[in-house]
């Protein structure tokens, strides 16, 4: 049985990794999710997993070396996939140190473990042990609207706190490769939507927003682009990269699916619409006229977009999810979990959205 640490495994997209393996594996692997649970983890993700005897939860911090060494000792840990970070761009403007802290000292801490536990005395590591870590397509920078794609050997060009901390934790993995030949990669993927996205970031912000008659912030101009992936493919893509992509690259994990911000609004609108029956009361606040441009985000990255060829050659992975049913998929599932949202949207966050929007 094939062990993996999933670090992160409460939040967004290691949820749904995690979702993802037991269907996939059921019993074949083992997973032990470290998370630290700050407000973006969340262990309602986890409901169906929580009694599995192939599923351990561990709260820890991934800066806490003693926690993180006492982990790799009590379990033979084979595989480490590392979601575990700050990840939202705005929090990042407003707070940068946390940023790294945990993506750039945690990924470290890591690392060190990983190489602690898996190193042999002359210094080769022991056969079929892998870590990936999981970055973000923000580190290339920012392209042209006329065209152009991020490249796995497009120039690091981060501008957000938040994507300089990633390149940073992205440096430091490749340095593990490069000075200890360290059995590792790197995915660097677009903008992920789906199940148990938490409501801060674009896509479940708006369907929570248009559902109960708030109003739409959209910042600047509304004419950014970003590529959006389904979060199935994604987990799928790192899983397919786990498995059959060569050691020590990189690859890119994209959608193929650029969309200005002001498109998505207006494709989820349509489609709420569509999806509600004319007698749920919520069907008439779902309105254009919410739509609201605010103050454009500081340093707002203009346009995102990867072309995942390297990924499709060499590991077969393409982004199975047209947009058009990844949205509906991800709206059903807001509907069905009308008090995850409740839940996650109660206390702090209130406050980070008065304090954010003043709208
Ligand atoms: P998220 O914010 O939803 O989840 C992050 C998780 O990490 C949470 O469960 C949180 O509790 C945990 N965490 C935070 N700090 C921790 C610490 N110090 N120790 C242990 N656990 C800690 O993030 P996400 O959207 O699921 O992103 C996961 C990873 O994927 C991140 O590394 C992010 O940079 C990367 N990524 C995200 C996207 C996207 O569109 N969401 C796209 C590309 C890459
Ligand atoms: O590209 C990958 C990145 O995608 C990940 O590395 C990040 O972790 C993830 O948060 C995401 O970053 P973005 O900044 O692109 O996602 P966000 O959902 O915050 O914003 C998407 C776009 O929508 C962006 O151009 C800003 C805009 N936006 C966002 C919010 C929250 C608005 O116009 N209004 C909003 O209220």
């Amino acid at each position: 049985m094939t062990t993996y640490l999933v670090t992160g495994g409460a939040g967004f997209i290691g949820s749904n990794y995690i979702h993802y393996m037991f269907q996939k594996y059921g019993d074949a692997v083992r997973i032990v999710n470290l998370d630290k649970l700050t407000y973006a983890g969340n262990l309602e993700n986890l409901k169906e997993v929580e009694g599995r005897d192939n599923y351990t939860f561990i709260r820890a911090d991934i800066c806490d070396r003693e926690a993180v060494e006492e982990i790799f000792s009590q379990n033979d840990i084979d595989r480490v996939v590392h979601f575990a970070a700050e990840s939202h761009v705005d929090r990042s403007i407003r707070d940068p140190e946390v940023f790294v802290k945990t993506n750039v000292l945690g990924t470290l801490v890591l690392l060190n473990a990983a190489k602690a536990a898996w190193e042999l005395p002359d210094g080769s590591f022991k056969e079929g042990k892998r870590f990936l870590h999981v970055s973000t397509d923000e580190v290339y920078g920012s392209l042209d609207e006329d065209g152009g794609y991020f490249y796995e050997t497009t120039p690091y060009a981060p501008h957000s706190p938040y994507s300089a901390s990633k390149a940073s934790s992205d440096m430091l993995v490749k340095s593990y490769m490069d000075t200890y030949r360290f059995p590792a990669n790197i995915t660097n993927c677009s903008n992920n939507y789906g199940p148990y996205q938490f409501p801060e970031k674009l896509i479940p912000l708006i369907i929570n927003n248009a559902l109960q008659g708030k109003k739409l912030p959209v910042y600047g101009d509304g004419k950014n682009v970003r590529d959006w992936l389904y979060v199935e493919d994604h987990a799928r893509g790192i899983d397919m990269v786990m498995e059959k992509g060569r050691l020590f690259e990189t690859y890119n994990i994209g959608g193929h699916n650029e969309r200005q911000n002001i498109q998505i609004i207006h494709i989820i609108l349509d489609t709420l619409r569509e999806m509600l029956p004319g007698t749920d009361p919520r069907r008439a606040l779902v309105r254009d006229d919410l739509i609201t441009y605010v103050e454009d985000r500081k340093g707002h990255d203009r346009r995102y977009a990867i072309a995942p060829d390297k990924i499709k050659e060499e590991v077969g992975w393409y982004p199975e999810t047209k947009f058009e049913d990844g949205i509906r998929r991800t709206i059903q599932w807001f509907f069905e979990h009308e008090d995850w949202m409740k839940n996650v949207t109660s206390g702090n966050y209130q406050k980070y959205y008065e304090e954010m929007y003043k709208i």
